[in-house]
């Protein structure tokens, strides 16, 4: 359904609240995410039409890979070509990996030790080197590269970045900040703030994902223990949280009131299934059994008409309910590319460990 609303440089961003289809163009960060979720389509099912649809949407993406002026390249590159190579073991999607996994370590600064995520500064913040915990997501990009040129600057810098988001962007019960911003001389955060939550103390539920996901992953690159035990933490904090609602879906920040008229973000559901998934086979089988039973308990909800949108609705967008940026009134109770893709992601992860 979304595949006819484009063009061939545009890709699936989300919906208005009139029910026009909105696009995006190439450099928006999301546009990684809809050859992604053709790729998993077709790893799921085995139909040849998706694979086709795959490959010409991955290739839409290739030009982006130089662009140097935001850490989103991870999300991009590692999505679309990431996943082509992973599941086909075809050549030609190596090159624009390495390249853009390159131009992505151009972002890091041996001085703060972590890769900047943003150029801009918001209007009245005095960011001067900002970092945002959704920038554990780019790392895969660069530990892969790393793996597969034995270029181990890659690894160092991605790990590197992890360590630093571990020190500084975590509070004690594991709950993370939004953004940290680094002076550049120091290399010590000056700044801890928000740009997308509640406020600067906040549990932006989306961030919060971020970290689950991006901690779990570090641990299967590295076999680092410590990442390991963030990920377990993070997990406690996030199924254990008093305003988790007992349908597994967050509202958009953990610290916005517990009401039925508070927005939910399925999307950082999704995100937080799909690493419950992966973490439950790094634990003890006890402990591994709790997450995949929280992960199926989110995975059912959204699966049920209440998320998933009858064919021909919704814009073509699998789920509904995600939120964007509440803060700035944008993408509220929409759905959102990204929602579609990490629960298409967790359904591929469960039929994995269930049919290895
Ligand atoms: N990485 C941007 C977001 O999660 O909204």
């Amino acid at each position: 359904q979304l595949e006819g609303r484009l063009t061939d440089e545009t890709l699936p961003r989300s919906v208005a609240s009139d029910g026009k289809f909105i696009p995006s163009n190439i450099r928006w960060w999301c546009s990684g995410f809809y050859p992604g979720s053709l790729w998993y389509i077709y790893e799921y099912t085995g139909d040849k039409t998706f694979r086709e649809l795959a490959e010409k949407n991955t290739f839409k993406l290739y030009p982006l890979k130089q662009k140097g002026t935001d850490h989103d390249l991870g999300f991009q590159m590692n999505c679309s070509f990431g996943n082509a190579y992973r599941i086909t073991g075809e050549q030609k999607y190596l090159e624009p990996i390495h390249t853009s996994a390159r131009v992505l370590a151009g972002r890091f600064s041996p001085v703060t030790g972590v890769i900047r995520s943003w150029d801009f500064v918001r209007k009245g913040r005095d960011w001067k080197y900002p970092v945002i915990i959704d920038n554990m997501m780019n790392l895969e990009l660069l530990m892969w590269a790393a793996d597969r040129s034995g270029d181990k600057s890659l690894r160092d810098m991605a790990v590197s970045h992890a360590d630093k988001t571990l020190k500084h962007h975590f509070r004690p019960d594991f709950s993370s900040c939004h953004l940290v911003s680094y002076d550049t001389i120091s290399g010590q955060p000056h700044l801890k703030q928000t740009h997308q939550g509640l406020s600067d103390s906040s549990a932006w539920s989306r961030g919060q994902a971020w970290g689950l996901y991006g901690y779990t992953c570090m641990y299967r690159l590295t076999g680092d223990a410590r990442y390991l035990e963030q990920a377990r933490g993070i997990a406690g904090f996030l199924i254990n949280h008093r305003n988790m609602p007992a349908d597994g879906i967050p509202y958009w920040d953990f610290d916005a009131p517990a009401l039925a008229s508070t927005p939910r973000d399925a999307s950082a559901a999704a995100i937080m299934a799909s690493a419950l998934v992966e973490l439950s086979g790094f634990v003890p089988a006890a402990e591994g059994e709790r997450y995949m039973a929280f992960a199926e308990k989110q995975i059912r909800t959204l699966a049920s008409p209440e998320y998933t949108a009858p064919a021909g609705e919704n814009g073509g967008f699998i789920l509904r309910h995600s939120t964007g940026a509440y803060p700035f009134s944008s993408e509220v109770d929409v759905p959102l590319t990204y929602a579609d893709y990490y629960y298409l992601e967790a359904l591929t992860r469960i039929k994995r460990r269930l049919q290895p």
